[in-house]
């Protein structure tokens, strides 16, 4: 069975497959209605925009369909389910199932209990290698992902996008530029993995220092919701904010982009010049989510 967990489970040739198989459903060349009758569960007990709602649409366009939970709340688990039993129950409804959940570790352990496929879509401040796949897509739509700078500027530390796109690009020979509030830097096992995996990562207290040297700068929100009280979310809150005269100067192909939501970290105004993807780079994540879906699924 095919589980989609973590980058670590992933060789560059898995990315690359199913990097291609996305620009293949992105372009319309596949059989229509390939998922019929197929049925995900999208178990979401995060909040969720883009990635609940590009996967139902994936399923949509696949020609299956989805049911979901939407909150902790609403599902059994505020009764005192345990995760294993919610997910060995919802394996007899669906073809897979799509998680969403506040702990690190929680895909991997519903892996163990299901009996179909489970799609990690975020475990706390874990991975999200769904959201990394349709990161590397938006790249390669413009140019190669081998050998880029790559700037990494926010929350390094609990943001699963950074740490899943991070161990990714490892596998491309990037060299990762990062900066990150006091206190927020990426964590020590993964800044390790990455030296280990041979990618130079070089730290800058301000990403003034680099912005001009860069290919790709990938900007994260702070991720409010892990703190462990809000004084400290507000000693880091809006210490960084990209805006229009900062990028005067850099080079001109440089891809701006953010996993979304974005909260003060991007000047609205940077929207209208043409480094800002974000929005192109959320639209894509239909098309890999397809591509993700139907290898587990078909
Ligand atoms: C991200 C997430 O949930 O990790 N959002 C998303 O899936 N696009 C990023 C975030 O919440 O900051």
């Amino acid at each position: 069975m095919y589980h989609i967990i973590s980058i670590h489970d992933f060789e560059k040739s898995d990315l690359d497959h199913l990097l291609d198989r996305a620009k293949e459903f992105d372009t319309g060349n596949y059989r229509s209605r390939v998922l019929d009758g197929k049925l995900a569960a999208l178990l979401f007990f995060e909040p969720s925009t883009r990635t609940r709602m590009s996967f139902a649409t994936a399923m949509v366009r696949l020609g299956g369909n989805s049911i979901s939970v939407d909150s902790v709340e609403a599902s059994s688990i505020a009764k005192g389910e345990t995760l294993a039993d919610t997910i060995r129950v919802v394996s007899g409804y669906a073809d897979a199932i799509v998680l969403r959940h506040p702990k690190e570790g929680a895909a991997r352990l519903a892996s163990e209990f299901a009996t179909v496929p489970v799609i990690n879509a975020g475990d706390g401040a874990g991975q999200h290698p769904s959201q990394t796949l349709l990161d590397l897509y938006t790249i390669r739509q413009s140019m190669p992902i081998e050998g880029l700078d790559v700037g990494l500027l926010g929350d390094l530390r609990y943001g699963r996008t950074a740490h899943s796109l991070a161990l990714a690009l490892s596998l491309y020979g990037v060299t990762l530029h990062t900066t990150a509030p006091g206190g927020l830097e990426m964590p020590a096992n993964i800044a390790l993995e990455l030296r280990e995996r041979g990618v130079e990562v070089v730290e800058h207290a301000d990403v003034e220092e680099v912005i001009r040297e860069l290919d790709v700068l990938y900007v994260t929100r702070i991720q409010r919701e892990r703190f462990p009280d809000s004084a400290s979310y507000y000693n880091v809150a809006s210490s960084y904010r990209i805006t229009p005269e900062q990028l005067s100067g850099v080079r001109e192909h440089l891809m701006i982009l953010h996993p979304l939501p974005r909260a003060g970290e991007i000047d609205p105004a940077v929207d209208r010049t043409p480094y800002a993807r974000y929005f192109e780079q959320a639209r894509n994540g239909v098309p890999v989510r397809m591509a993700l879906l139907h290898e587990v699924m078909q």
